[in-house]
């Protein structure tokens, strides 16, 4: 028996189905896909039987300046060892505030904490904080987090949790227009994505005249334009993903990739919503180490040094455009979906992504990570060999189709 296998069964017994969360081989991996890694550098990844693999999950978002950054993990190390978590949080929390209120233009304060799940529940209580309302609007099948009032699609969470948190359908205005005129008079707030990026389903770009409605709805009604970009943060823009739509949000929930994988989320604010974020109570006993905040400082100077966005840009298309090709050659049409730096692949007309299934196990057993149906995530340590090389493994995975 394989390590891998070994320490399935060991886990069986001790965690609950074996494995939970989003990084479940249980919940809907193809066959083969390893359930443990030992070792990360770069955009690689190794599992617990000496595998190699060219990763283009990154984690499911936080690494994008690649595994053991030798610069971000001597900025953490070096704080680490000064001090990370003590009675008072260190002065690079005024840096790190600094640093993302000049970078994304919305921003004129910061507030941190460690997971997506505490910056979009954040973002909710300033809107609710400012308002005085009590609806926030999301849309239907996207993910905001694990909490209950975004986690309708599991059990434990009864319908009373998310009864202020009616859905609207992304990018679809005359959707969007009868929601919010349903709560109007109650609306402290409409939470958006980068894009719509909703698991097992083609993505969505946002359609730019989509966005102006989602302001001008929160403009009429006095709402908060909370923008989640915990997913596509720093992928697309290096300030908040809508300004590429010429819209600012007014809150924006920030995570993953911001501190490359150290434990980091961040919430975004303007001016005019400054006093609601004095007056609530938020806080957690992690919330302020300072590791994860000089990693952040480290992995902003880099990617700002990259042009990461148009870095990855370039990069997921190189893929993108292989990818194409090779489904061409071989007759097996693709759908490919969202932005090149956060590609989906999927097969066209492929009934519960049977063939992604068997195209993401053959490409596994080729030395590369896919995902059959979430969006992928390429980072500035992918260089063009890797994809390159990456692309003569999908080319076999291809072949090993017929
Ligand atoms: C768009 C979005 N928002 C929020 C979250 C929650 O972040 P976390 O898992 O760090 O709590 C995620 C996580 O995948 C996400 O993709």
């Amino acid at each position: 028996m394989n390590n891998n296998d070994a320490l399935k069964i060991r886990a069986e017994k001790v965690i609950p189905g074996g494995m939970y969360g989003h990084m479940s081989v249980y919940r809907g991996m193809p066959e083969g896909y390893p359930q443990y890694f030992r070792r990360a550098e770069g955009c690689r990844l190794w599992d617990v039987d000496g595998n190699e693999y060219i990763d283009f999950m990154c984690s499911y978002g936080p690494m994008i300046a690649g595994y053991g950054n030798h610069r971000i993990r001597a900025a953490a190390d070096a704080q680490r060892n000064e001090l990370d978590i003590a009675d008072a949080p260190a002065p690079l929390i005024v840096d790190l505030a600094e640093k993302f209120v000049s970078q994304v233009s919305h921003a004129g304060w910061a507030i941190f904490a460690k997971n997506g799940n505490d910056a979009t529940t954040v973002c909710n209580m300033v809107a609710r904080a400012q308002t005085g309302k009590r609806k926030i609007l999301v849309a239907e099948g996207a993910y905001h987090g694990a909490q209950p009032w975004a986690a309708r699609r599991t059990k434990g969470t009864p319908a009373e949790d998310y009864v202020n948190f009616p859905t609207y359908q992304f990018n679809d205005i005359e959707n969007l227009t009868v929601a919010a005129q349903a709560v109007a008079g109650d609306l402290a707030g409409i939470v958006v994505s980068g894009f719509k990026h909703d698991a097992g389903s083609e993505q969505e770009l946002t359609d730019p005249d989509f966005a102006c409605k989602v302001r001008e709805i929160c403009d009429a009604e006095g709402a908060a334009l909370i923008l989640d970009d915990v997913r596509a943060g720093l992928r697309l823009s290096l300030d908040a993903s809508w300004t590429l739509h010429g819209v600012q949000p007014n809150l924006s929930a920030w995570g993953k990739c911001i501190a490359n994988g150290e434990p980091l989320a961040a919430i975004l604010g303007d001016d005019e919503y400054r006093d609601a974020a004095r007056s609530i109570f938020v806080t957690g006993s992690f919330w302020y180490q300072a590791a994860p905040m000089a990693a952040a400082l480290e992995t902003l100077a880099i990617l700002e040094e990259e042009d990461a966005p148009r870095t990855l840009e370039r990069l997921g298309q190189q893929f993108r455009d292989g990818l194409y090709e090779q489904a061409q050659r071989h007759a097996r049409p693709i759908v490919q979906s969202g932005p090149p730096q956060m590609p989906t692949v999927m097969f066209e007309d492929d009934v519960n992504f049977e063939l992604g299934f068997r195209f993401c196990t053959n490409a596994l057993r080729n030395g590369v990570y896919m995902h059959p149906w979430h969006n992928m995530f390429l980072s500035v340590a992918h260089t063009e060999q890797d994809i390159a090389q990456a692309l003569e493994a999908t080319n076999r995975a291809f072949k090993a189709l017929s």
